[in-house]
């Protein structure tokens, strides 16, 4: 759907973007995540062709991105709806006229735009207020029009540049769940570029980190949460609790492997005691995921060690060693 290959883009003489290569597939949800000024959003304004770019290839469902005309681009922004933080609506009209204003940009007989309008604002739960100002809905409510709108012109990639970062927790997880209905009931595949870590675990099935204009790592979701390299772990700042003595062991669980299982059966098998340090169970987009962090006496370490080995368990042993 989305394949961009050795990409490099500058502002005059600061490179913003280097040697970045990727690609999106279809129906996926895919994130973008990384700090401010990473080059988030410049790279998601090199897909729809808002931005130029100075070297490599963006192949954009069939097309080369820079190779387009003004006609080609148009025809491939209509291709590509997108979303906001700001939002991005005029407030000073209403919801349903928000979301007639590409049909209408794009001609759309009065008919058709209105009975294509109305069902999306019923699809983003909204039909009801469809002639209220703008002005007057809440943040969540105004990227529910937003993402109408977006919608309008039946976009097969919908590009959210911070579309959740101006929302509260609990209306990011509503728009987040809205996106991931929506992707599956029309086929979306979404590139999703955020500097909020709980907004990509809960909606990317793949994720990208950005810095300094770099790929700095990519791979699938959890994966990249529950087993992060040194340099991701500093990105991401996580931390695992340790207890002083003995070892310090991380499992985690991905998806094939029942988490509570593992455990206790190995407490069993191996007729060992030991003390759970810490740990974190969250709820990714299909699954709640996890990760334990448990305290083993020294004269253990190498029976539980050649349990998980064998077992061949998802684990490392914390510290200094
Ligand atoms: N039009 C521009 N002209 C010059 N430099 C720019 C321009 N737009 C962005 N930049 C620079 O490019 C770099 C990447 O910016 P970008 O907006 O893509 O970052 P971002 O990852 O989206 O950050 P944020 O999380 O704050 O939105 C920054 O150093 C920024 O200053
Ligand atoms: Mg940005």
């Amino acid at each position: 759907m989305v394949s961009v290959t050795s990409l490099q883009k500058c502002y005059q003489e600061s490179v913003v973007l280097r040697d970045i290569s990727f690609s999106v597939e279809e129906g996926e949800v895919f994130g973008i995540v990384g700090h401010s000024g990473a080059g988030k959003s410049t790279l998601l304004r090199c897909l729809n062709g808002l931005e130029g770019y100075d070297s490599g290839s963006v192949h954009v469902m069939g097309r080369e991105v820079g190779d387009l005309d003004p006609a080609g681009i148009r025809l491939l922004r209509r291709d590509m709806g997108m979303i906001f933080q700001t939002f991005n609506l005029l407030s000073s009209l209403s919801v349903l006229e928000n979301v007639l204003l590409p049909l209408r940009l794009w001609h759309v007989p009065a008919a058709e735009r209105e009975a294509r309008a109305g069902e999306l604002l019923r699809l983003v739960g909204l039909y009801e207020r469809r002639f209220e100002r703008v002005s007057a809905l809440s943040g969540g409510q105004k990227q529910r029009v937003g993402i109408a709108r977006a919608l309008a012109l039946s976009p097969k990639v919908l590009l959210c540049d911070e579309a959740t970062s101006a929302l509260d927790p609990g209306t990011t997880i509503s728009i987040l769940d809205l996106l991931l209905d929506i992707r599956t009931s029309l086929g979306l595949t979404i590139v999703f570029v955020t500097h909020q870590m709980e907004a990509v675990k809960r909606a990317c099935d793949r994720i990208m980190l950005l810095d300094g204009g770099q790929i700095q790592g990519t791979g699938p979701t959890d994966r990249f949460f529950l087993a992060p390299s040194e340099d991701l772990r500093r990105l991401v700042q996580d931390e695992y609790a340790q207890f002083p003595g003995g070892t310090n062991i991380r499992l985690w669980f991905p998806r094939e492997i029942a988490r509570d299982a593992v455990i206790t059966s190995m407490a069993r098998a191996l007729d060992v005691d030991f003390a759970i340090v810490g740990g974190k169970l969250e709820r990714y987009a299909d699954d709640v995921r996890g990760f334990l962090v448990i305290n083993v006496p020294d004269p253990d370490r190498e029976r539980v060690l050649a349990y998980l080995e064998a077992k061949k368990l998802y684990w490392e042993v914390l510290g200094n060693e």
